[in-house]
């Protein structure tokens, strides 16, 4: 069981508790035109990052969210876990639960320290959270997903390289937490993951990239055919830039 402790190191842990936050999301955020083609976007590139699992996986969708991501993650899974931490998110998850009835099953949690047991699902899929985590606690999720996960994470990020971390900066963007390209490739390390296939996704509201990785050993998917991004595009920790 989840317990609140009302402690909000970054605006995204509290900021979707707001009910009204839930209601907007749902309701607005990917009805509208613009998240319309966002989601569309986006979508494409989930899909063809899931196109190389198998079938029948057991996946942790987290941040989870209003569940928006099940319909394409039920192509490959054949059960999802979704945990996420704001209760407004999880009551518009539990109605497309109740909708789907098929193998979801729905836990209030905090992704800094999941509420699964190791190696307990197949993948984890990540969508839109690591952007509004501070990198050392990027560090700590990532750690955890590799933790709960037997195969793999599925996970986007905000992936800037040095001369876009400078233009970044300069456009003081409110509580975003891009990522330099060894900066992930140091993170993954540390949580015993090796990058395996990257695809870029550009859309109205900016670019991020969807990285699988996979247990360092595991090669499984290092025939990945990515588009706009590939494995060795990231140095190793200690590799001479
Ligand atoms: C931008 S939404 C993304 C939701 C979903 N993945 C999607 O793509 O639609 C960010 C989500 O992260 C959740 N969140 C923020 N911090 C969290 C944490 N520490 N643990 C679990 N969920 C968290 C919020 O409640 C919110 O639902």
């Amino acid at each position: 069981m989840y317990e609140d402790r009302g402690d909000a190191p970054y605006s995204a842990k509290v900021a979707y508790r707001d009910p009204s936050v839930a209601v907007h999301y749902e309701r607005d955020r990917y009805r509208r035109a613009l998240g319309r083609y966002t989601h569309w976007r986006e979508q494409k590139v989930v899909r063809r990052l899931l196109e190389r699992l198998p079938e029948g996986i057991t996946v942790l969708d987290c941040p989870c969210g209003t569940g928006r991501w099940w319909p394409i993650l039920r192509s490959k899974a054949s059960s999802i876990t979704g945990v996420d931490i704001s209760e407004g998110m999880l009551a518009y998850a539990r109605e497309r639960a109740d909708i789907d009835k098929s193998g979801i099953t729905l836990v209030r949690g905090d992704a800094e320290s999941l509420p699964l047991d190791d190696n307990s699902v197949d993948y984890v899929f990540s969508h839109a959270l690591m952007k509004h985590l501070p990198i050392p606690v990027q560090a700590l999720v990532l750690s955890e997903f590799a933790r709960v996960s037997r195969n793999g994470v599925l996970c986007s990020f905000s992936i800037v390289t040095h001369l876009s971390y400078e233009v970044w900066r300069h456009r003081d963007l409110f509580e975003s937490f891009p990522i330099l390209r060894e900066q992930l490739a140091w993170l993954a390390s540390d949580a015993g993951l090796t990058i395996s296939g990257v695809e870029r996704c550009t859309t109205p509201v900016g670019v991020e990239r969807l990285v699988l990785l996979v247990p360092e050993g595991v090669t499984a998917h290092a025939d990945l055919d990515t588009g706009a991004g590939s494995p060795s595009d990231f140095p190793r920790k200690n590799a001479p830039s």
